[in-house]
């Protein structure tokens, strides 16, 4: 049987609130959209249970707003099981939110209002270093302090854990805090704002991922939507073919390739076959309405798998 995998994300916890349209409104113009969706979000939450629906025990180090979203996030990470120990409420702040547009090609725009997210510090790792020096794996995302991130990856080094970051949303960013990471994984558009270069067909992101190892980044994924993803090691750069799935809502597919290819991962598979397990999995979430609510849980995953393979 598979090592069970202890993963941490130190992260974002939003509330998604999502419009289908045709199209998205023009300045000064009021539509009408078809369909509206409210759900739990937020790269880091959406990550974890990914994770736990993989099957890996997960522990969230979070933070969100003293308003009706926070005390009802902490639940939903309960009722997944996740640990929510180190998720607490601030005063005076609301919680992470994100208007999503989807168009009818499952494509989307999100907004997000960080909220509670932002008062995550890097005290706040100390306060959760026995819990997190018991994982194998930690992961972080761009909807909390860059401060903590850098932090949380010199803690990972230090202990000797596996970090994986997700830069999203992208920022301008200390390449030289980035170098102790096991993996960064970046979509096309966070690579692009993040190395300057233009990443528009797998070639160039070829070339995109192989400049961000030669700057001293280990291991790099680009995920790259319907067409699959880019592995990029100091060995060479490999492109990781999609599986063809009937997409409705993109939203939160980045999301799930990363807590599923931290659990894959994390139970001993060699790194591309946990990609391509990711790729599939991120894929199926496209094939459901919102983010969290959209991925499958193991024994569906596996079951869907075992047809691809
Ligand atoms: O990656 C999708 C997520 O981005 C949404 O859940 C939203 O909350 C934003 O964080």
């Amino acid at each position: 049987m598979a090592k069970r995998p202890r993963i941490a994300v130190v992260g974002s916890a939003n509330i998604d609130l999502t419009t289908f349209a045709d199209r998205f409104p023009k300045p000064g113009e009021t539509i009408f959209g078809q369909k509206f969706d409210l759900g739990f979000g937020g790269k880091g939450a959406n990550q974890a249970v990914a994770a736990r629906l993989c099957g890996a025990d997960v522990f969230m180090i979070a933070r969100v707003g003293s308003d009706l979203f926070g005390p009802a996030t902490i639940e939903n990470f309960r009722k997944l099981g996740i640990d929510p120990t180190y998720v607490k409420q601030v005063e005076g702040l609301s919680s992470g939110v994100a208007p999503i547009f989807v168009e009818p090609n499952g494509q989307n725009r999100i907004l997000v209002v960080k909220g509670a997210n932002d008062a995550i510090k890097p005290v706040d790792v100390d306060d959760a270093a026995e819990v997190l020096m018991s994982v194998d794996c930690i992961v972080l995302q761009f909807e909390i302090p860059l401060e903590t991130v850098y932090y949380t990856i010199s803690f990972a080094r230090k202990h000797g854990i596996r970090c994986i970051l997700n830069p999203a949303p992208a920022q301008p960013v200390d390449m030289a805090a980035l170098k102790d990471l096991d993996y960064f994984v970046p979509n096309e558009s966070e690579a692009e704002s993040i190395t300057g270069m233009a990443v528009k067909t797998i070639e160039a992101a070829k070339k995109c991922a192989a400049k961000l190892v030669e700057g001293g980044i280990r291991r790099v994924i680009i995920t790259l939507g319907a067409n699959g993803s880019l592995l990029a090691t100091r060995e060479g750069t490999e492109h990781v073919a999609p599986f063809s799935v009937e997409s409705i809502d993109s939203t939160g597919a980045g999301d799930a390739f990363i807590g599923s290819f931290a659990v894959f991962l994390g139970e001993g598979m060699p790194e591309k076959e946990a990609v391509r397990r990711a790729n599939l999995y991120a894929g199926l979430s496209t094939t459901g309405v919102g983010t969290q609510k959209s991925f499958y849980d193991r024994a569906r995953f596996d079951a869907e798998w075992s047809t691809r393979r």
